[in-house]
């Protein structure tokens, strides 16, 4: 089998791929990443020199380079992970996320079409369907997107709906809950306040801390995605839950006791602009339908991640120590 990882250089993409190696021995991945502020070679050093391996720099929405990358490889499948990831970066700017995350999907799936691939996974969120005060939604629940960044993965999702009942377009969507674990790009929540803890900074929370996120070890969620490849359906929908709902001021005050600092290196700083406040998924179907569920206890992978950015300072502080956090200062701290 030979696989296309789009944004494979990114966080779960480079975890992704690592496991596939590991544990899908007869596999060849090729990684397509246009490598930006947060694609980093560096998440896969340790595998560049595996045989089985290959990666291609170039843009999912560059229609051309999409053509002659699927021309030239005879792929079975394509999982799409590419994408601008981050919601407060889409509220400055929204231009990148409709390129990459609504254009960039229908190059794919253009070319999935031509090329005749039989299967594509397009990894998608939680936060298409929006906010929830109590509850969870299920595959059938409305979408109604509340940030620039979300509704460009929820337009996503619905353009590989129409193209899977226009054209037969063998597409099956996953949308998970919050990630966390290895090789996270530093700008968000957990990564961010380990690196500020250890560098004896306050944790910045937005507002009052009180916003609800669900969160999955990022090896459970890969674990799930290889189950949609091999099991899942085309045209299907599933929902990837961590079932570890909780607030951000309880996650800082986790990650503050693991890191055996005072709970008072907090920084109340502004809420987000049209913060959700909750979100949460029901995630039955991919457990009763593929036999999924998280192998991970959320209080040891939780440690497990700390160890982690305990272990790999200098790669957290090769990224810090550049300019990816100016838009931050402005948006958040008025500096
Ligand atoms: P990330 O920001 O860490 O990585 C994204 C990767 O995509 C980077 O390597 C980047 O260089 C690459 N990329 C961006 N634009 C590209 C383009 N035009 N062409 C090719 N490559 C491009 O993101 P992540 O957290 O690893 O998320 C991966 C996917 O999973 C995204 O689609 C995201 O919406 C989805 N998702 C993330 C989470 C989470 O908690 N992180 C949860 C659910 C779903
Ligand atoms: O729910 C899945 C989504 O999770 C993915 O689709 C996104 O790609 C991913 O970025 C993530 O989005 P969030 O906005 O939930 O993640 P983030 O880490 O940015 O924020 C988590 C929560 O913490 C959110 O309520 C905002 C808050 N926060 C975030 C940062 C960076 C803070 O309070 N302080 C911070 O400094």
């Amino acid at each position: 089998m030979k696989i296309l990882v789009t944004g494979g250089a990114g966080f779960i993409g480079s975890n992704f791929i690592r496991l596939v190696l590991q544990e899908r021995t007869p596999w060849e991945v090729v990684n397509f990443d246009k490598l930006t502020y947060c694609g980093n070679l560096e998440n896969l050093k340790d595998i560049q020199g595996d045989k089985r391996y290959r990666f291609v720099r170039g843009d999912i929405a560059d229609r051309q380079l999409v053509d002659s990358l699927l021309a030239e490889n005879h792929l079975d499948a394509i999982i799409n992970f590419a994408a601008e990831s981050h919601v407060d970066r889409s509220i400055l700017d929204a231009s990148p996320f409709m390129r990459t995350n609504v254009e960039g999907t229908m190059v794919l799936l253009e070319g999935v079409n031509k090329y005749k691939i039989k299967k594509f996974i397009h990894v998608s969120t939680d936060e298409v369907y929006g906010s929830i005060t109590k509850g969870s939604f299920s595959e059938l629940s409305n979408l109604s997107p509340g940030s620039p960044y979300s509704a460009s993965k929820a337009a996503a999702d619905l353009l590989c709906l129409a193209y899977w009942n226009t054209f037969k377009t063998p597409v099956s969507i996953t949308r998970c809950t919050n990630n966390y674990g290895p090789y996270q790009f530093p700008e968000k929540l957990i990564p961010l306040a380990i690196s500020n803890v250890l560098e004896g900074k306050a944790v910045p929370v937005y507002g009052d801390g009180l916003n609800v996120r669900d969160w999955i070890y990022v090896e459970d969620h890969c674990r799930a995605l290889f189950e949609v490849l091999e099991k899942g359906k085309p045209g299907e929908v599933y929902n990837i839950a961590g079932s570890s709902e909780k607030t951000n001021i309880d996650i800082v005050h986790i990650l503050l006791r693991l890191l055996g600092q005072k709970q008072d290196m907090i920084d109340f700083v502004k809420d987000r602009p049209g913060h959700d406040r909750r979100y949460s998924l029901n995630d039955r179907k991919i457990r009763k339908e593929l036999g999924w569920k998280p192998r991970h206890d959320f209080n040891e992978a939780m440690k497990l991640t700390v160890d982690w950015y305990r272990e790999h300072e200098s790669w957290w502080q090769r990224i810090r120590a550049g300019e990816y956090l100016k838009y931050y200062e402005k948006m958040y701290l008025n500096r």
